[in-house]
Parts: C-alpha cells; structure tokens; sequence
C-alpha cells in the first residue's frame, strides 16, 4: 500500500497539473493569466515554472480529489482542503495565482497562492507538514541547481515572483526562502554548492534587516557573500519592471556591495553620527566587524577607509583592532 506521504505528493502533482491547466483553458482562469502578463511574464516562464490558477469556487478541488479516490481528511492534512467540523470541506486555495513549490529533486510539496484582488494574506502558502518544511526548502533549487554549482554561485531573493523575474532577466542561479526568514538548514544547503551568496532583497526595511541577519548566518557557514542593493521602494522585480532586464544588471546585480561596505552602511542607521559619543560606538562597531574578516588585506581596506571617513588616526584604529583581535583569540 501507498504512505501518506506518496499518495500527497502524487496529490500534488495532479493539483499542480490541474491548476495550470485551469490558467490556460477557462475563462476564469484568463483573468489569471492575464494578470500574469501584465506583470510582464512571458508564457515560457509561467510554463518553466509551471504557474497556474485556482477558481473561486469553493468545492472545484474537493470535487475534483473525490473523483480521485482520495481521502478528504489526509487532504486536510496535504493542505488542499479545510474543514472546521469535519462534515463539511472546502477548497483552500480559491480565486488565486499558484506558484508550485518544489523540493530538490523536483517533487512538488507545497503551493504558494496569490491574490489577485488584494484579499489577505497576498500569499497564502500551504501548512507546514513533514513533506513541506518551509526552514529547509528553497524556491527554484532544483531549476537551479545545475547553474548554482557551475558558478558556485547563488542569487538569493525574498520572493517567488522575482525569482521569475530574475529568471527571465537571464539569471537562472536564483532561489527564494519561503516567506519565512532564511535559516541555518539553507545556509547548510547553499554552502554545498557555491563560495559566494549574493543577498538581492527588497530595497526596504524589513529587507535590509533581513540581508543583515541572513549575511550573519551565511557567514556562520562560510559563504562568502555580497550585496546587490536596490533602491528604497523596489524589489528585483518591480526594478526589472520599471527599468529593464539590462539596468537590472548593470546598475544592481554586477557591483553587488562587498559584505563589508553593506555593514558599513547598514549599521549607520542605529547611530546618530552627528553625536560624538555616537560616533565613536559605531566606529568600534565597524571594527568588531572588521575584526571578523579573514584576509589582512581586506582588514587593512576597511581600516583606512574608516579612518578617512571619520578623520581618525589610522594607528588609533590599527591599535583598536589589534585589542580586538586579540581578545577573539
Ligand atoms: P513580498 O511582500 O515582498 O511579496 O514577500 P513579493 O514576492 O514582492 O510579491 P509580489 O511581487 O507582490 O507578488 C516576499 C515573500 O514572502 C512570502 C512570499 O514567499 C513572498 O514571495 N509571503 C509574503 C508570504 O508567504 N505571505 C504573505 O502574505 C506575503
Ligand atoms: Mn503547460
Ligand atoms: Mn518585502
Ligand atoms: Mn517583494
Ligand atoms: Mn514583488
């Protein structure tokens, strides 16, 4: 007999087949689709990545699992139905965009759904389960896998469609976390694959604190890694959009920032630098991470850059670093 876990991916699979079909042959589905065109995807990459579209109706899925054969509660569980009496199921992912979500070796185990209509959540994901743990799973790894270990080298992206956009763009190493913050498990991955990580998340906030924390955990793994910035407001894909495939990579994604001009900068923000006492706490924050570095060269780089930018001695820094380091041995 079938385990649970086979007879859901092969749920999966049928799910995923239905839903793209749905996009390309009903009439509701048109909305999708052209939906997806206006946001400037092409029918070759909603066909590589295998996008699709479930209808608003609230018993089209169940419906169609029933004539399957399948079991509503190990769908419940397989996060394609919802119930809350156990009596009565409904479709759980309705009137939205799907975005199949598959594992390393190219078995779909998880859908990410987007609204079309500003309904909330923007992205309605399937629940976590042994088949679909979010911590250890990378949007795209397995499309990517073969360019990521050619050029040992990844672009690592907050979202399914920038992945597409990036993907269109001509970049075929990319991979996004699932909406949940990146974790030592897909640092672990990446790291048996690639020397470099270049960080490419939304040009806001919430992204920069979010390159700060995954540059600490990539770094805990040893990748080396760089920063492509984007301008505040844009994500890769809204500047892919608004400015084109070739801006994309000449102005962002071919002068990533080096790990350490990104601290630099980043840091800034929890300082008032016109306040002396300030000042000096952010520039012995730069050189504790200095300090972190591994090649002397770059050390000294950093040093004397600090140094000119602040109009502090040289040696006064040197000798700053050398207590540091010391106190790391
Ligand atoms: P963003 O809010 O940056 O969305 O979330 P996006 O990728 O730019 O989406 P578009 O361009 O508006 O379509 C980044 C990622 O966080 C996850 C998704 O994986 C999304 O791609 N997310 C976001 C969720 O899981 N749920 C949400 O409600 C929002
Ligand atoms: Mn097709
Ligand atoms: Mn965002
Ligand atoms: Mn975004
Ligand atoms: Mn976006």
């Amino acid at each position: 007999p079938k385990s649970e876990d086979q007879t859901i991916l092969e749920a999966y699979q049928w799910l995923a087949k239905l839903y793209h079909h749905l996009l390309y042959h009903t009439k509701d589905g048109k909305k999708g689709l052209e939906y997806l065109h206006q946001r400037g995807f092409s029918d070759e990459t909603i066909e590589k990545f295998q996008i699709g579209y479930s209808p608003p109706s609230k018993d089209f899925i169940v419906k169609f699992l029933e004539k399957k054969g399948y079991h509503r509660q190990l769908m419940v569980k397989a996060g394609f139905l919802t119930t809350n009496d156990q009596t009565n199921y409904y479709d759980r992912f309705r009137g939205r965009i799907i975005f199949p979500i598959r594992n390393a070796i190219g078995k779909t185990v998880g859908f990410g759904g987007r609204s079309m209509d500003g309904q909330e959540p923007k992205y309605l994901n399937s629940p976590e389960s042994d088949l679909f743990q979010k911590s250890k799973l990378l949007y795209n790894f397995d499309n990517a896998r073969s360019e990521i270990r050619r050029k040992s080298e990844v672009i690592l992206l907050e979202g399914y469609a920038d992945v597409l956009a990036l993907h269109q763009a001509g970049a075929a190493n990319v991979v996004a976390s699932l909406g949940t913050s990146f974790t030592d498990s897909h640092a672990s991955i990446l790291r048996r694959y690639v020397d470099t990580v270049i960080i490419c998340f939304d040009g806001d906030t919430a992204g920069q604190n979010a390159t700060y924390k995954t540059l600490k955990l990539l770094k805990k793994a040893g990748c080396y890694v760089k920063v492509a910035m984007l301008p505040n407001g844009y994500d890769p894909d809204q500047y892919i959009q608004e400015f084109g495939a070739e801006a994309f990579h000449q102005s962002i994604l071919d002068t990533p920032a080096s790990e350490m001009t990104f601290l630099i900068s980043h840091l800034k923000k929890d300082y008032n630098l016109n306040s002396e006492g300030d000042r000096l706490q952010y520039v012995e924050n730069i050189i504790s991470e200095i300090a972190l570095l591994e090649s002397s060269i770059q050390r000294d780089h950093y040093l004397r850059e600090l140094s000119e930018q602040f109009s502090i001695s040289y040696e006064a820094l040197q000798q700053d670093l050398a207590v540091k380091l010391q106190n790391s041995k």
